[in-house]
């Protein structure tokens, strides 16, 4: 076959840690080779022209990679930086620029901490042990595997901090960086590499933060505030997690078709409304599938995309702190967890209600006369006959409404809302 050299060459956009991985050594923090996953026929097209344009998520160009070696769907080789809008980059992200390479701020010597969160005391104090000595902040911007505050917030805690730290006579500098978190050693080994390329010394802190007392603190059961954070620190975790009243909350019901799922929804939404307390959002799956999600059918493929779909809204909503109310069946609990993760990552609570009421009993209700028709081989895919629906193990409330009232299940949701503290009023009431 004839190689066509004169095609362009190919683009594909890496997952988000790739992606910083790819732009730290842009910024010649990372050093060597790197490796990139694509499609099969994207590797294979990379190899024949020799290059691979590393593109971020808007499909703007950030790279260009020299192959070395293709495996599969890997490919792996040098980076060359391509030319990018400078007016662009500056409005990219938030802080966008305290992103500064090693080559473009003088930190030789300096104290440095690096990461996600904002920083605790016992690291503050280790950084600035030192009164000579100049303190460097580096906040990580990327995916991350434990949740917490928006990178903005953190480099907004970081920048008070140098603040202070200027005011009182230090030299003390903030740098946002790229970079994934895993929540193993291989954060330990970034910030390490990061250290190094800017001269600096890693801080050390002699203990690790009570992170119990600041979650307990955060999720609104204690009140006195925990000790190991610096103000600035709290002010952002706090951002992200807001007390109980002011929280976002997902209440996600699921459950088989006619198992009243959507009656106690309902329900619920009603007299959240009369109470007044809180605005509520209630996204019920027939209703959905009538807009949000028109056009998609029951394969599993589809359904995934329904939910994921109902929990990238729920997931905004609770953003903005925000209550909604989601009512689908959501038959796989890979679906459900991603759901939570989505809610979780923004500091919200995700309340599961399993409606465990039994398949025979929502077969004898039949109010849509689907289940007959099921039955009949009119309906392919259809949950709970043709269709698998995963039970939950990880619910927060279980309700069968085969021997519980619509009421009393209404009223079990409430009381688990108000025990968490969730309808309270902004003045605590
Ligand atoms: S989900 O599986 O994607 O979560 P969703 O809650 O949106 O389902 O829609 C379920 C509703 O669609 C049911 O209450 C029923 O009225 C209707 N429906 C139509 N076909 C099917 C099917 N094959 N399986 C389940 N429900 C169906």
């Amino acid at each position: 076959m004839p190689r066509d050299v004169s095609a362009a060459a190919p683009a594909a956009t890496p997952d988000a840690a790739t992606l910083a991985t790819v732009e730290l050594a842009l910024l010649g923090i990372e050093r060597g080779d790197v490796s990139v996953e694509v499609e099969a026929a994207t590797a294979e097209q990379a190899a024949t022209q020799g290059r691979l344009i590393v593109t971020d998520p808007e499909g703007a160009p950030v790279a260009a990679l020299h192959v070395q070696q293709v495996d599969g769907s890997t490919v792996r080789g040098g980076l060359e930086a391509v030319e990018r809008d400078a007016t662009d980059d500056a409005h990219a992200r938030p802080h966008a620029e305290l992103r500064r390479g090693p080559d473009h701020i003088a930190t030789a010597g300096a104290a440095v901490v690096v990461g996600h969160d904002p920083i605790d005391r016992p690291t503050l104090d280790a950084a600035t042990a030192d009164p000579h000595r100049q303190v460097l902040f580096v906040v990580l911007d990327g995916p991350r595997a434990v949740p917490g505050p928006a990178t903005a917030d953190v480099a907004t805690c970081a920048l008070t901090l140098r603040d202070e730290l200027r005011t009182g006579g230090r030299e003390a500098e903030v740098v946002v960086l790229p970079g994934a978190q895993f929540g193993d050693d291989r954060d330990d080994a970034l910030a390490a590499r990061i250290a190094e390329a800017y001269g600096a010394d890693l801080v050390r802190p002699p203990r690790r933060a009570d992170r119990a007392a600041l979650h307990a603190w955060l999720d609104g059961a204690t009140d006195p505030e925990p000790t190991d954070w610096p103000a600035p620190a709290l002010a952002a975790w706090r951002r992200w997690r807001p007390r109980p009243a002011e929280r976002g909350v997902v209440v996600f019901f699921t459950g088989l078709s006619g198992s009243g799922k959507s009656t106690v929804a309902r329900a619920l939404v009603n007299r959240l409304a009369e109470a007044g307390q809180r605005r509520v959002t209630l996204l019920d799956g027939d209703v959905v599938r009538r807009n949000l999600s028109a056009g998609l059918g029951f394969s599993r493929a589809d359904r995934d995309r329904n939910i994921e779909r109902i929990g990238f809204v729920a997931a905004e909503i609770a953003r903005h702190g925000g209550m909604v109310v989601c009512a689908p069946i959501a038959p796989f609990a890979a679906t459900r967890a991603r759901v939570r993760q989505m809610a979780e990552s923004h500091g919200a609570d995700f309340l599961l209600i399993h409606v465990a009421t039994p398949l025979a009993e929502c077969e004898r209700r039949d109010r849509k006369g689907l289940y007959a028709r099921a039955r009949a081989g009119e309906i392919p895919d259809f949950t709970g006959i043709s269709s698998p629906y995963e039970e939950p193990d990880d619910a927060e409330l279980v309700i069968d409404t085969s021997t519980t009232t619509v009421t009393d299940a209404r009223d079990t949701v409430l009381d688990l809302l108000s025990a968490r503290g969730l309808l309270a009023g902004r003045d605590g009431a």
